[in-house]
């Protein structure tokens, strides 16, 4: 049973968390995943052990004052290598976790129920005054609908219409309180007919929610 590596935690704000990882000899953080992208700066010169996802084990030398950079996703159980001496890094986390960041998480989440036909799932994307505007109808915004339960009936259509959709290639960006999603969508409606067109959504928030979906698609032909 090798020791615990000891966290102490400098920086935790909506940007930043910096944590001094301190590790007596052979001593390790157990396994974790970086659910953010993160910089080492080593304190001291020493060697790590790295664990990895199917068994695997990699070495890395750190020298001291000399920073790595690392994106999120990573997984791995860290370990002092030395059972002499001990080790000390800080790791500077881009935590990110402003209104912008969450509102483009938000835009993904949106695409990614619509992928898995999941109306509840949109739904609670949507804040609880909501509008969407169709990309075509008989009104000069597409066909509008009004309120929790149109939005949630015209969803159940779009899907109900198209037996295979998939919207991929999703770019989101946030601009104050507006929204744009950028996707290409690739689907087959009831009839068999296939559809391939790119398109976007315009979106007004409602703090972390979506307020207003207003979408637009190519028409082709
Ligand atoms: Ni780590």
């Amino acid at each position: 049973m090798r020791a615990a590596a000891n966290p102490v935690v400098h920086i935790d704000d909506d940007r930043f968390r910096v944590t001094e990882w301190q590790f007596s000899p052979g001593a390790e953080t157990g396994w974790h995943r970086h659910d953010h992208d993160y910089v080492i700066v080593p304190l001291c010169d020493g060697q790590l052990v790295l664990d990895l996802p199917g068994g695997q084990k990699a070495n890395a030398n750190l020298t001291q004052g000399v920073p790595y950079s690392r994106r999120e996703g990573i997984e791995h159980n860290v370990t002092n290598g030395s059972d002499s001496a001990p080790l000390a890094f800080l790791e500077v986390e881009v935590v990110d976790d402003t209104l912008a960041h969450r509102r483009r998480a938000m835009m993904a989440a949106l695409m990614a129920a619509f992928n898995a036909r999941d109306v509840d799932g949109v739904m609670a994307c949507m804040a609880e005054t909501c509008v969407f505007h169709a990309s075509a109808g008989t009104e000069a915004e597409g066909q509008r609908h009004l309120g929790r339960e149109a939005v949630r009936q015209a969803t159940a259509a779009i899907l109900q219409a198209f037996p295979e959709a998939a919207w991929s290639e999703g770019q989101h960006v946030v601009a104050g309180d507006s929204g744009l999603s950028t996707w290409r969508f690739v689907g087959r409606r009831a009839d068999g007919t296939a559809v391939d067109v790119r398109g976007c959504d315009v979106f007004a928030f409602d703090g972390d929610l979506i307020a207003l979906k207003d979408s637009y698609r190519k028409a082709r032909g």
